[in-house]
């Protein structure tokens, strides 16, 4: 058995401070936190200072009230050369009725950092279970997702001069 540590779990008691003006948990506090897991979990599973890369399928489908506690499970999903998935699933719970509900799930791309602030390779992940060999693959159909993306993104736009312009030019 590996003795990786590819999960971690964070919970918090949503508070006053995190509210928009609505009442609810604002969406900006929510990220924050998910990014602080995120890191947390990279780190520690790379031994490493991390920094995010990138934030994809954050999806606020159903509001977060104060007074709820929030729980994040994150998890190595997948680890190319130096940069890494890191998947977080997002469970609110209402203390009162101690109901629980999934809010959202959304995944980091990490990137291990040594001391010269280049990057370095992150240990290579141990696939030890057929939940993780599905996790791993899931999170490479997301890569080559990603890149596709980017690829078409370029293609499309190409050549259209406003798309380059600076936002603060009229
Ligand atoms: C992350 C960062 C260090 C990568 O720098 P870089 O010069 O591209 O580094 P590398 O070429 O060594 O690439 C590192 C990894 O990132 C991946 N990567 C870099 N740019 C990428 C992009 N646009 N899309 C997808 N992956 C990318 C590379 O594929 C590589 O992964 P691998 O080693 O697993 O194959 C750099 O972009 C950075 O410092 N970003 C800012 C991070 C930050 O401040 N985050 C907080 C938000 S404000």
């Amino acid at each position: 058995m590996s003795d990786q540590e590819k999960s971690l779990y964070m919970t918090i008691l949503m508070t006053p401070d995190m509210a928009n003006f609505s009442g609810k948990v604002h969406g900006g506090a929510l990220l924050k936190l998910l990014d602080q897991v995120a890191f947390a979990c990279a780190a520690r599973y790379c031994k490493s200072y991390v920094v995010t890369l990138s934030l994809d399928q954050v999806i606020f489908k159903n509001p977060i009230n104060v007074g709820e506690l929030v729980s994040f499970r994150a998890n190595v999903n997948y680890v190319g050369s130096s940069s890494l998935e890191v998947g977080v699933k997002v469970f609110a719970e209402d203390l009162r009725t101690k109901k629980k509900r999934h809010t959202n799930s959304c995944y980091f791309t990490m990137v291990a950092m040594g001391e010269d602030g280049k990057s370095i390779k992150a240990p290579p992940l141990e696939l030890e279970t057929e939940f993780e060999r599905k996790l791993y693959e899931a999170a490479l159909m997301r890569k080559k997702m990603r890149e596709e993306i980017a690829r078409r993104n370029k293609e499309i736009t190409a050549g259209i001069e406003d798309y380059n312009k600076d936002v603060t030019e009229a």
